[in-house]
């Protein structure tokens, strides 16, 4: 069951493996909470998409997880970088991403961003206003470039996740629907120092159906012919990421090769150049949080498991009530009660699981909380003055911190 997570985890012995390492050895050598990254799993994932869209363009989405060795791993495997500030695209460049690979959306880009992202010569700004177009004219200009532009476009489909994370439609602050992209287009073409080159949408994320996908492709790939005819050289057709993966036992990882059978009839006619920018489903289930029973406590009714990982380190069960699925490191037969794993946290939001049926585990076991490589380590924390946690890379038996565990001077000074 848990090889359906990810083919590199797996007890043995009564032990859980991930890449052949023993996760309490690792726990015990490096201490908790802490983060573990299967690169096999990542490189496997980055693989299959090549595979199912051997002609795109595959940006790796560094807000996932923008630890420069996971984003090296993406480079190691031909992909680009998605960045959505300079610090992402600082971590892109430091890990080795080409430029002409790397492109840069989000709503609020300050002059600094840009004018950093100029200079870097980066293959194409996702635009996402009219007053972005303006000013970012107005830099280039300034520093004797022309730069290549997409216009952020909102499809309004509904991609069936949560609302936090849905994000092509009418109502998010993302992009701008299709009859103001056209205006948009239009005045983008009159600017000088830009040039049109593309078209971006990203209809959201953790989208399990691909179906959504199939509409937002036809509205795209419909666009892309009227601003053929109206002129305009389109040669890219950036369609985002936003692939889902497996969370809970009921879930599936969906497979790139799915995405591909939704996308790739409607682009495949066009001239363009497909970009795809997927996060989640190329490093979530390479990434597992270890993390320290510290305390059993019963009320009564409820029986609280306290661990030594908390919404600093994984905030997604209590920002979007995300089911992450838990195991204890060591299997051994023993009762199962409903749980809930909560953290150190001052928060009553504090928790990775709630009403959970959990073995019954005790003191100083450790837990594995699976599903963390996206979204995990990049949205933590200093919360309550919690350093943040260890990162360490697994690669066939081998391991290497790529983050180390920081210190109390490291943060405070
Ligand atoms: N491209 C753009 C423009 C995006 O906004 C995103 C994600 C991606 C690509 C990558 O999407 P992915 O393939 O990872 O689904 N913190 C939330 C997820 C927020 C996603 C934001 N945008 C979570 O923990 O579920």
């Amino acid at each position: 069951m848990l090889n359906e997570y990810n083919p590199h985890l797996e007890y043995k012995g009564g032990e859980l493996y991930l890449e052949g390492l023993s996760l309490k050895a690792l726990a015990e050598q490096f201490g908790t909470p802490l983060y573990l990254y299967s690169a096999s799993y990542i490189r496997e994932r980055l693989r299959a998409y090549k595979k199912a869209f051997p002609e795109a363009l595959i940006c790796y989405a560094v807000k996932a997880n923008f630890n420069p060795h996971i984003i090296a791993l993406a480079k190691e495997e031909g992909a680009g970088a998605d960045i959505v500030s300079g610090g992402e695209l600082y971590a892109s460049l430091k890990a080795g991403i080409e430029p002409s690979k790397i492109v840069y959306a989000g709503v609020g880009k300050t002059l600094r961003e840009l004018e950093y992202a100029i200079s870097s010569d980066i293959l194409m700004f996702n635009v996402e206003s009219f007053m972005e177009l303006d000013v970012l004219d107005e830099l280039a200009g300034k520093l004797g470039r022309k730069v290549r532009i997409a216009i952020r476009v909102n499809p309004d489909v509904d991609p069936k996740t949560h609302p936090y994370i849905s994000t092509g439609m009418k109502k998010s602050k993302f992009g701008v629907d299709i009859k103001t992209a056209k205006k948009e287009y239009e005045y983008a073409g009159r600017l000088k120092n830009l040039q049109v080159v593309g078209i971006h949408c990203h209809i959201g994320s953790q989208i399990l159906d691909v179906s959504p996908y199939i509409e937002a492709a036809q509205k795209v790939v419909e666009l892309y012919y009227e601003l053929v005819r109206s002129g305009f050289e389109i040669e890219y057709i950036d369609m985002g990421g936003g692939l889902g993966i497996k969370y809970s036992p009921d879930q599936s990882n969906p497979e790139p090769a799915d995405l591909a059978e939704a996308i790739l009839p409607a682009i495949k006619d066009t001239k363009a150049k497909l970009i795809l920018e997927p996060g989640r489903s190329v490093v979530g289930n390479g990434g597992v949080l270890l993390t320290q029973v510290q305390f059993l406590k019963d009320k009564g009714h409820k029986h609280f498991v306290i661990v030594d990982a908390g919404m600093n380190d994984l905030v997604r069960p209590a920002m979007y009530s995300a089911y992450h699925h838990i195991v204890p490191v060591e299997k051994k037969e023993r009762p199962y009660v409903k749980t809930d794993v909560v953290g150190p946290v001052c928060e009553t939001g504090d928790f990775l699981a709630l009403d959970r049926e959990l073995p019954l585990v005790e003191r100083g076991e450790y837990l594995a909380v699976l599903s963390a490589g996206a979204y995990g380590f990049a949205m933590s924390s200093h919360y309550n003055l919690r350093p943040k946690a260890c990162e360490v890379l697994v690669e066939k038996g081998s391991y290497r911190v790529i983050r180390e565990r920081e210190s109390y001077e490291y943060i405070i000074g």
